[in-house]
């Protein structure tokens, strides 16, 4: 597969509310999911689409925070770099951000509370990011639709619309918090107004794109887990997936270092590295199995 130059980001900030007082003097992004910080999960995810220029966005307390646990990404064979965003001004103020970083390019912005595991995840994600005409948004079924934007599409699997937390939704498909767009992304986000709650609304984008017929939808199927990490219950259930899957297999979900590596963005002896700079032994050991067994049974079907 030959990857588009998609660049990236990461929106790891916001109020969580709903995880005080867990969240008071950390953003949830850097709280464990298992056995790794959150922002791990979208950040492979992004990796797993073979974006490898990535912007986080993030409080101005955790802005810091984030930067001295991924650094500028050079480790991995990226490029990350930051910014603060002062207050939450909404998903869609992302782009307002990070303009500058965006430049001239297509850009995939994916939540940094979101997480995301399944065979379909690395080839969905590369292709959507491949064929983007406009913007690409995925799906997801979920029981209960209400406290999310919801798409409904006709006959012929196109988007008729997306409604944003309807009372009584139309279908049962989610839209995720994993969103392709072109270079227009910029301009059509300095454009919209702040919504009755004072944000720059995700969906009212994504609502221009679909006016326009520039909007495509990817459905991820049963077979993936998109998994919510807002609610201590919430949190609690994804570390407890994370610890079932990684406990089976033996292989780790989410873990930078090894997809790194799995796409050719460093070699076994700057894996190996990687791993001796670690203290933690068990992902340490991890790290150093993969280069000593690279193909063993499983392995690489991984992603
Ligand atoms: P939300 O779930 O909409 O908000 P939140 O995480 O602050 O949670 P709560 O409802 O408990 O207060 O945000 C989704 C993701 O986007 C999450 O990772 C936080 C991030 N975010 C920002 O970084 N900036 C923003 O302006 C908003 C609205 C969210």
């Amino acid at each position: 597969m030959n990857f588009a130059a998609s660049k990236g980001i990461v929106l790891a900030g916001g109020r969580n509310l709903r995880l005080h007082p867990i969240t008071i003097a950390v953003s949830k992004q850097l709280l464990p999911i298992y056995d790794k910080p959150m922002v791990y999960y979208p950040l492979t995810t992004l990796m797993l689409g073979g974006v490898r220029e990535i912007l986080i966005i993030s409080t101005p307390k955790d802005t810091p925070r984030l930067k001295e646990l991924l650094g500028d990404g050079s480790q991995w064979g990226m490029a990350l770099s930051y910014a603060v965003q002062d207050e939450p001004k909404g998903l869609a103020h992302a782009f307002v951000i990070g303009r500058d970083f965006v430049g001239g390019d297509p850009v995939t912005l994916i939540l940094g509370d979101n997480v995301f595991f399944g065979s379909e995840l690395a080839l969905k994600t590369q292709q959507a990011i491949a064929n983007n005409r406009g913007a690409t948004v995925f799906t997801y079924p979920v029981k209960d639709p209400r406290g999310f934007g919801v798409l409904t599409h006709d006959a012929d699997g196109r988007p008729v619309d997306i409604e944003e937390k309807p009372a009584t939704p139309k279908s049962n498909l989610a839209v995720t918090g994993l969103y392709v767009y072109d270079n227009e992304v910029v301009r059509i986000a300095e454009s919209l107004q702040p919504s009755t709650r004072g944000e720059l609304e995700i969906t009212d984008l994504n609502r221009v794109y679909l006016r326009r017929g520039m909007l495509d939808v990817v459905q991820f199927g049963r077979g993936m887990a998109w998994l919510d990490t807002g609610t201590p219950e919430s949190l609690l259930e994804a570390s407890q997936f994370v610890q079932t899957i990684e406990h089976r297999q033996g292989l780790k979900v989410a873990c930078p270092e090894e997809v790194a590596w799995r796409m050719g963005w460093i070699t076994d002896g700057e894996l190996a590295a990687l791993a001796d700079s670690l203290q933690g032994r068990g992902y340490a050991d991890y790290l150093h199995d993969l280069v000593a067994n690279p193909d063993a049974d499983g392995k690489n079907d991984a992603y």
